[in-house]
């Protein structure tokens, strides 16, 4: 048995003594995760984004929205209270890259889908003074000018399975149709929701002649937070 002593008053003792008590902390914490394929448990209802909810993310991306928004619910009672039930891991398992931001100049828009009308959201875009006097958002009202390339969009598709995004040969095949017809009134969106359940659908810009980039990233904002059904959610929750 080594005193006490004796390992505290030698250097080397004591640095090896600690590599290795660190060593078996380190394994036991790492070695687990090698025997399993995924750490993020599967939650039903998250589904890949359509490819127009797809098209209006990388807007929000390119647009540096996540410069003053977050995407993220903290499992705390302010926040909660505030947004709704707390960010689960699930929830942005395909995303890529994720925008769970650091930032909130503007609210967290985790769960924004559906807490506005489409008009609401294009009137905010296109002048967010219009709807909320006070506010600091910077207007986006060229989207409404800027149509949107329905030939891109499947390429898009087929680098995200690459990335482990189940899309099927048949989501990337009909990507682009799929795209016209969920900003279309007038289109059958029958396989379109049989592929991507709970797709908000309609002339988001209020133009159902034209897709346009504002369509696409207000289809992408009615998604946010909508996929997996919180309706049995208690506050309880909170302190699991
Ligand atoms: C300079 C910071 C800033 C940027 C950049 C910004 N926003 Fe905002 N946003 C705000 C602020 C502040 C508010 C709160 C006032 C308001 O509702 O306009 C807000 C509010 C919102 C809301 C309403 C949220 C709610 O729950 O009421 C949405 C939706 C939104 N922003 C979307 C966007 C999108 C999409 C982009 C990118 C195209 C964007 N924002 C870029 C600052 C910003």
């Amino acid at each position: 048995m080594i005193s006490h002593a004796k390992i505290e008053t030698n250097f080397f003792l004591m640095l090896v003594l600690v590599l290795i008590t660190v060593s078996i902390g380190g394994i036991v914490e790492i070695a687990p995760l090698f025997t399993i394929e995924t750490t993020i448990e599967k939650v039903q209802g998250v589904r890949p984004y359509s490819p127009l909810e797809l098209a209006g993310r990388n807007i929000y991306i390119r647009e540096g929205c996540y410069l003053c928004h977050s995407q993220m619910i903290r499992p705390f009672r302010d926040e909660a209270e505030r947004y709704g039930h707390y960010s689960i891991a699930a929830e942005s398992m395909y995303d890529h890259p994720f925008q769970w931001g650091s930032k909130r100049t503007g609210p967290d828009l985790a769960r924004v889908g559906g807490k506005y009308s489409d008009d609401w959201h294009r009137a905010h875009l296109m002048d967010p003074r219009s709807v909320v006097p006070e506010s600091i958002m910077p207007s986006y009202a060229f989207l409404e000018e800027r149509e949107l390339d329905p030939n891109s969009i499947a390429a898009h598709l087929q680098t995200l399975r690459e990335l482990g995004v189940p899309y099927t040969d048949e989501d990337i095949q009909d990507a682009a149709a799929d795209m016209a017809a969920q900003a279309n009134p007038d289109a059958d969106t029958s396989a379109l929701l049989a592929r991507y359940p709970k797709a908000a659908t309609g002339a988001f810009d209020g133009d159902p002649t034209r897709l346009t980039e504002m369509d696409a990233l207000i289809a992408y904002l009615q998604v946010l937070g909508r996929m997996v059904d919180f309706a049995d959610y208690r506050t309880e929750d909170l302190t699991q």
